[in-house]
């Protein structure tokens, strides 16, 4: 298929698919529906993918060899994945950077610190060479449970999930989409989006499916698969930052506790530090989306402010539904 790339706009808003001809057979006999954006989300294995993140993933299937010390911030899409990135960075590298006025987190997006598998290494059908990559790799992605490499499910990595309560992903997911359309194709009603989201029809969804494939995941395997929610995460940050250091084999000592390293963590991915940086007030991604797009409210229970008590309570049954007999609760 023919592509008609420009510079200007993300490389996911093109309107002609750009498919690799090794995947084209595979890709066009997917299920395929209208996405949020400008083209098609395909259905594969069981989940919805815009076409680039799709082939980003059968690549990385293929050929990504994950490494026991490798840790994964695995997220659904708008759940507080530019945070948790922010943490991760900053936590996992503290010895190399410390705290400080110059550190590289104020200098960078997170997605330019914490890189995608499927969008960003595996993108564009390329085979990225990872071995200038320092111990323990730390990568992020949105790869559905059982389409994860099978390196990733074998070797003795570790998993950090993150997702959100569905009513603020949702209006998140469609405040962000909306934002990044290109001008003159006008914004997705909120309508059209709420009945795509409810039939799972979204960028990795369906998001219940994605959220309980992980939870069953981190129950069966604690030592695996941590488990975080948006909001448990707002309300209790530093237990769950002290929780993460521990989950990652790297607590934090008595004399970084007192120095104040887990409330300096914080204060520096937090969302006023960030979204007030200017490399987020004004710089761009590689992949081409403005890095403000990724901070917007911050807020729990923002979802008031958008969403009318009947599509609430609908998100609210479906999750019922969906985690019903699971224990899980969002
Ligand atoms: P809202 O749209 O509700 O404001 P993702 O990073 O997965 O794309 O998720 C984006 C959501 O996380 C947005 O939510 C964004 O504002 C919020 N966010 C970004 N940085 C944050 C931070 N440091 N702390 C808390 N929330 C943050």
């Amino acid at each position: 298929m023919q592509a008609q790339i420009s510079t200007v706009l993300p490389k996911y808003l093109h309107q002609e698919e750009v498919v690799a001809q090794e995947y084209e057979d595979l890709i066009f006999s997917l299920p395929k529906e209208n996405g949020w954006l400008a083209s098609y989300l395909y259905k594969y294995q069981g989940f919805w993918h815009p076409v680039r993140h799709l082939q980003g993933i059968i690549t990385c299937q293929r050929h990504f060899d994950a490494q026991d010390s490798d840790v994964f911030l695995i997220t659904t899409p708008k759940s507080g994945t530019t945070w948790l990135k922010a943490i991760l960075f900053t936590l996992m590298n503290r010895m190399q950077y410390p705290i400080a006025q110059d550190h590289l987190v104020l200098n960078k997006n997170p997605h330019d610190l914490v890189p995608f598998l499927e969008h960003i290494l595996y993108a564009d059908n390329q085979i990225p060479d990872l071995t200038s990559m320092n111990s323990p790799r730390l990568f992020a992605t949105h790869i559905p449970f059982f389409s994860l490499p099978k390196s990733v499910q074998d070797s003795g990595c570790k998993v950090v999930y993150l997702c959100r309560n569905p009513k603020d992903t949702f209006v998140s997911m469609w405040q962000f989409t909306n934002k990044l359309r290109p001008q003159g194709m006008g914004t997705n009603s909120l309508g059209e989006t709420f009945d795509k989201f409810c039939r799972g029809v979204s960028i990795a969804g369906p998001f219940w499916d994605h959220v309980l494939d992980y939870w069953k995941e981190s129950k069966e395997k604690p030592p695996k698969v941590l488990f975080l929610k948006y909001e448990d995460m707002k309300e209790r940050p530093n237990a769950n930052l002290r929780r993460i250091a521990e989950f990652l084999g790297r607590p934090f000592s008595t004399e970084e506790e007192e120095s104040g390293i887990v409330e300096g963590i914080l204060k520096l991915c937090s969302f006023d530090t960030l979204s007030n940086l200017k490399i987020n007030r004004t710089g761009k991604l590689s992949s081409g989306e403005e890095n403000k797009a990724f901070f917007r409210q911050g807020k729990v229970g923002d979802w008031k402010n958008h969403l009318p008590i009947e599509m609430a309570q609908k998100l609210d049954m479906i999750t019922e539904q969906k985690f019903s007999g699971s224990g899980l609760v969002l």
